[in-house]
């Protein structure tokens, strides 16, 4: 006999990471109570404030089980995984079993514990090259590397377990998550760090001696790649809308995450030179593999669907949020 769900209780694996922790601090604030599931592989246990942490490893169906039946969570919000696309062309088979057997664990113990419903971290890049400027959800599936891979075969799993077990899963496709909430003391540290806004930060705070441009002669406005940059209060507040939309049994929703804007790597330093003052001197490196020169999303069906509004993604806010938390960190 499994005891009913706790309607206010969520199980956030990956809650010690980046995207993780400002959502546990903006679920905590919306009255349920976030159970953050992590081993601390790229996770901080300083970063789980706003509920407990349970260390246990994703693939570990019998701790997850364990911790299911402790807490009886109505829903997981799933971002543990390991993230970075460029490592995943390297090493391809970490990423097939932390993001795809991993996942497979979890899914397994959300059937076994009668937890009804998931919120999953998917990414953008399981649209692969664009085809159209704006990526909308009705956008070709086709990863070119195997981060996007292994996230598309978890959705893949994810249809499939919700058409026959009747789990509701809410898939969200992220595009670039920045900023931090530097009041709460947190954002983003990573261990080694990959993304483009903090990097050019560690020059401003003489952690770096430069910024590397990766690929000057992509076929866009100014030759530098182009993304579409969610502060990641946006992006916390998005899981709690699609947490909240009723859904019935067995049903997938697919969103977009973004602003529709895109934004190129020139811009993102010339915005970080006015907000910290600093010169950041720049060199021109080669093109990485498995980087499409343009991702921004078609956000429509999120605005739409999820009643969301982005309104702390502008490129300052983004920067200077993320600045006075890396000085906060490591000035
Ligand atoms: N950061 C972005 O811009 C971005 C964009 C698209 C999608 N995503 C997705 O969002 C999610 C969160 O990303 P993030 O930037 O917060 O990454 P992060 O590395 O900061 O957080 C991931 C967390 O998961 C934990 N974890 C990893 N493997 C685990 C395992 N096997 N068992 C238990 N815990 C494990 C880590 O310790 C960490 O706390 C990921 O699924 C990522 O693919 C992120």
């Amino acid at each position: 006999m499994v005891e009913a769900p706790d309607p206010h209780t969520v199980l956030v694996t990956g809650g010690a990471g980046y995207i993780g922790s400002h959502t546990c601090r903006l679920l905590a604030a919306g009255g349920f109570r976030p159970i953050a599931y992590d081993n601390l592989s790229t996770g901080h246990d300083w970063a789980v404030k706003w509920g407990p942490l349970e260390r246990g490893e994703l693939a570990d169906g019998t701790r997850l089980r364990e911790v299911m039946r402790k807490y009886r969570p109505a829903a997981v919000i799933h971002f543990a995984a390991s993230i970075a696309a460029g490592e995943s062309v390297i090493e391809p088979l970490k990423y097939y079993r932390n993001n795809v057997a991993g996942s497979l664990a979890l899914i397994e113990a959300m059937r076994d514990c009668a937890v009804p419903r998931i919120v999953f971290s998917s990414t953008a890049a399981v649209y692969g090259n664009p085809q159209t400027r704006l990526l909308s959800e009705a956008h070709p599936l086709a990863p070119i590397n195997p981060y996007g891979a292994s996230k598309l075969m978890v959705e893949t799993m994810l249809r499939d377990a919700a058409a026959a077990h009747g789990l509701i899963a809410n898939i969200l496709r992220y595009f670039n998550a920045s900023g931090a909430d530097p009041d709460a003391g947190i954002g983003e540290d990573h261990e080694p760090e990959t993304h483009l806004i903090p990097r050019v930060l560690f020059v401003a705070l003489g952690k770096e001696r430069e910024a590397s441009i990766f690929g000057a002669d992509y076929p866009t406005p100014d030759g530098t790649c182009v993304r579409d940059y969610i502060h990641i209060l946006d992006l916390a507040e998005a899981h709690l809308c699609a947490l909240k939309r009723e859904l019935p049994k067995g049903s997938i929703s697919v969103h977009n995450l973004g602003t529709g804007h895109g934004y190129s790597v020139k811009q993102i330093m010339e915005v970080a030179r006015r907000i910290t003052g600093h010169p950041i001197p720049v060199s021109i490196k080669p093109r990485r593999p498995g980087d499409p020169p343009e991702l921004v999303a078609d956000p429509a069906l999120a605005l739409q669907e999820l009643n969301w509004r982005p309104t702390r993604s502008s490129l300052e806010r983004l920067i200077a949020d993320a600045w006075a938390w890396h000085k906060t960190r490591h000035g």
